[in-house]
């Protein structure tokens, strides 16, 4: 743990050890940020430092913690041109373990946790951090528990409980499972590794950040379109962007950071929308993209303030457009993507049409998951006849 100097409060800025597993900021609950001295690490960790390395996250480890990791070869995942566009790339990141990017954010919390010496982890879940904080609970010999909604993807259920987690299916939303869990963790025993409040998930989410940069041969595309619901992704990006300017690596320039939300489900376009710098819990959240599904994000704050900062937008996408685009994406590229992740090409589509982009601008669309992951999903779309590609006027033909 050495490489870290100490933890920062994103809200007051205060600095607290990382020595012991720490959760949020005790004065104001602000999301932790880990820091390195990376004026030490930039004299022996240059870009050409990689070029040996294994093809997964922890080839960044000089910025990540420097416990032994709890590894299942998460992270370094395709960068694929697409078939379509000539200047967009679609970050693949379906082929990580448990089949989405919530493995990277697992591995490094898991490891830090295993290191800490914690024996019990708890999380809610919105469906594919489950599964990750399973797997890598039983990679590590840790016991995982979970609280899901009662109608998360198929996948994710049977996941989590092959691992050996012990597994909560809840009547409610993931808002509902985090109160559960807060109800019950202290008697219990139980370290909360909920979005952003504990600061790991966040180390491994950004090496996402590392790879578009260096994918891409050092050069930061135009835009990133991102899924968002927790927007760990988001913000862990930010954050290695801006450490890989301080390591030297990239100039000051930055992408047009983009969150794509559910219209079902989308706390942070209408805060941006109104120009607020924090959102508001959205009611009846409902949309097929479950990872969508988060009524109000821990870190709404830093969202919206990178949207701003990086000359991004957010954007919504309807259950329509989104499956449509799944289905396009699946006949024209190949990929077979996660609901969450066919909403990134419904946004890059409104964003060209209004001109935000143009299609010489190199954009990146991440594909947060796998869409085997969602074949129950999936085939209600198909069985309850929602005519997705009518439904939006026939932007694109029948699927
Ligand atoms: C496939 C997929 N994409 C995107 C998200 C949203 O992730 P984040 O919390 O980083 O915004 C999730 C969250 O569950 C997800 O499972
Ligand atoms: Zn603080």
């Amino acid at each position: 743990m050495s490489r870290i100097a100490y933890l920062e409060c994103t809200k007051c800025g205060a600095h607290i050890e990382a020595h012991q597993p720490q959760t949020v900021c005790p004065n104001d609950g602000g999301v932790l940020y880990v820091r390195y001295n990376l004026e030490n690490i930039k004299n022996d960790f240059k870009r050409a430092s990689l070029s040996s390395r294994s093809a997964n996250l922890w080839r960044y480890a000089e910025v990540l913690p420097d416990a032994p990791p709890v590894s299942l070869g998460e992270g370094f995942t395709p960068m694929l041109p697409s078939r379509e566009f000539a200047n967009v790339f679609i970050k693949e990141e379906g082929l990580n373990p448990t089949g989405s990017f919530k493995a990277r954010g697992m591995s490094v919390a898991v490891t830090m946790a295993k290191a800490y010496g914690l024996k019990k982890l708890a999380a809610p879940s919105a469906g594919n951090a489950a599964s990750a904080l399973a797997a890598y609970a039983a990679a590590a010999g840790i016991e995982a528990h979970i609280f899901m909604p009662r109608d998360v993807p198929l996948a994710n259920r049977v996941e989590c409980e092959s691992y050996g987690a012990r597994v909560t299916l809840v009547d409610g939303l993931i808002s509902d499972c985090a109160r559960m869990l807060a109800e019950r963790k202290e008697k219990e025993g139980w370290f909360d590794v909920s979005t952003l409040k504990e600061p790991f998930r966040l180390e491994g989410k950004k090496t996402m950040g590392y790879e578009v940069a260096e994918q891409l041969g050092w050069q930061l595309p135009q835009g990133v379109i991102y899924p968002t619901g927790g927007g760990v992704g988001l913000i862990g990006m930010w954050k290695a962007f801006d450490e890989m300017e301080a390591l030297g690596w990239i100039g000051p320039e930055r992408p047009n950071m983009v969150a794509v939300q559910s219209s079902g489900c989308a706390p942070s376009v209408k805060a941006w929308d109104e120009g607020g710098r924090t959102s508001d819990f959205w009611p009846d959240a409902a949309t097929l993209a479950a990872g969508l599904r988060v009524p109000k994000a821990y870190g709404d704050y830093l969202i919206l303030d990178i949207l701003k900062r990086s000359g991004g937008i957010a954007v919504v996408a309807t259950d329509a457009e989104i499956m449509e685009a799944f289905h396009h994406w699946a006949r024209v590229e190949g990929v077979f993507a996660a609901p969450e992740g066919a909403a990134s090409l419904a946004a890059y589509r409104k964003l060209l049409a209004r001109g935000f982009f143009s299609v010489e601008d190199k954009v990146v669309l991440f594909n947060t998951g796998s869409g085997l992951k969602y074949l129950d999903v999936i085939e209600k779309e198909k069985k309850s006849g929602m005519p997705a590609a009518r439904q939006i006027g026939g932007i694109i033909g029948p699927y």
